[in-house]
């Protein structure tokens, strides 16, 4: 793991994509780029209390030439509320790149990423590298609604083909829980790796589904963080070689070695 830095950024974008969902773009040239596939940055939301701590997130889209990142992010609390409503130009102080990356798999097996809502995010980096790597790649993107899934476009220019889609409400695509289109291409192809992203529950199911085909998998943790730097213990996982930390040993895991 590359050494963690600790920067002033700015942000230079604060974007409304959908309800709920907005799009950052820091310039941290540095930490952007050494950022790896998956690996997230902590970031300390400008203008709240000095007490609040730090809040993680993925980095979705790294521009080297600018020395930007992009974070894509749903207001679920205090934290990012208060970010939404923050007007770019802003400073922000970062730590990053913070815990391990995806790894590309040596031969020619078909990958399978699976991303439930704003796991979309992680995973655009590490689909780029695959796709760079000349790796044949099948995306499966859930959500709620068709304005949620707005990682669609971008996957679909960087593969060449529509993604998977699903939404619970049925208004694009597959009409319900992304782990059934899951289920149907697990019995149809061969896949060598399915990597995952999204809700805790929906990332158990598509382990499930891909260790009953045997095909290892692998999830990332958004555990909730208080230090991030593998200090406090807060975000401990209970795997079957023992507790980790999500923050520095993840937050990828093996999904057979998960206690769920
Ligand atoms: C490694 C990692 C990467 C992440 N990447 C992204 C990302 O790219 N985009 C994004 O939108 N979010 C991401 N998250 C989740 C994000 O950090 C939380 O949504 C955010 O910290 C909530 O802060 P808040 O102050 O708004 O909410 P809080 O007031 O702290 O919490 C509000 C609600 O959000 C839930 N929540 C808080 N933290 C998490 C968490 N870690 N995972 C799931 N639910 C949580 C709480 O249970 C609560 O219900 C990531 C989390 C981790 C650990
Ligand atoms: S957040 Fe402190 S050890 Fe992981």
């Amino acid at each position: 793991m590359c050494e963690i830095l600790q920067r002033s950024g700015t942000v230079v974008a604060n974007r409304k994509l959908a309800d709920n969902l907005f799009l950052l773009d820091i310039q941290s040239r540095e930490i952007a780029c050494a950022m790896g596939p998956g690996q997230f940055i902590h970031v300390q939301i400008p203008g709240m209390d000095a007490r609040i701590l730090r809040r993680p997130f993925s980095v979705y889209q790294v521009d080297e030439a600018a020395g930007t990142m992009s974070v894509l992010y749903q207001t679920v609390g205090a934290g990012t509320q208060h970010l939404a409503a923050l007007e770019a130009p802003f400073s922000v102080d970062i730590i990053g790149p913070v815990g391990n990356c995806w790894e590309v798999p040596e031969g020619n097996d078909r990958l399978l990423l699976v991303a439930g809502g704003v796991g979309a995010a992680p995973l655009f980096v590490y689909a780029q590298q695959l796709v760079a790597a000349g790796k044949q790649v099948d995306v499966v993107l859930g959500a709620q609604n068709k304005d949620a899934l707005v990682a669609r476009e971008a996957y679909e220019e960087l593969l060449g083909v529509e993604p998977y889609c699903a939404t619970d409400d049925g208004s694009y695509g597959y009409h319900g829980f992304c782990t059934g289109v899951v289920s149907e291409l697990a019995k149809s192809k061969q896949y060598g790796l399915v990597a995952c992203c999204g809700p805790e529950p929906m990332m158990k199911i598509v382990s499930d589904i891909a260790l009953d085909s045997n095909i290892p998998a692998r999830v990332s943790l958004e555990k909730r963080m208080a230090c991030g730097i593998g200090a406090c213990l807060s975000c401990v996982v209970n795997t079957v070689d023992g507790y980790k930390r999500s923050c520095v040993d993840g937050p990828i895991f093996d999904a057979a070695k998960v206690v769920w």
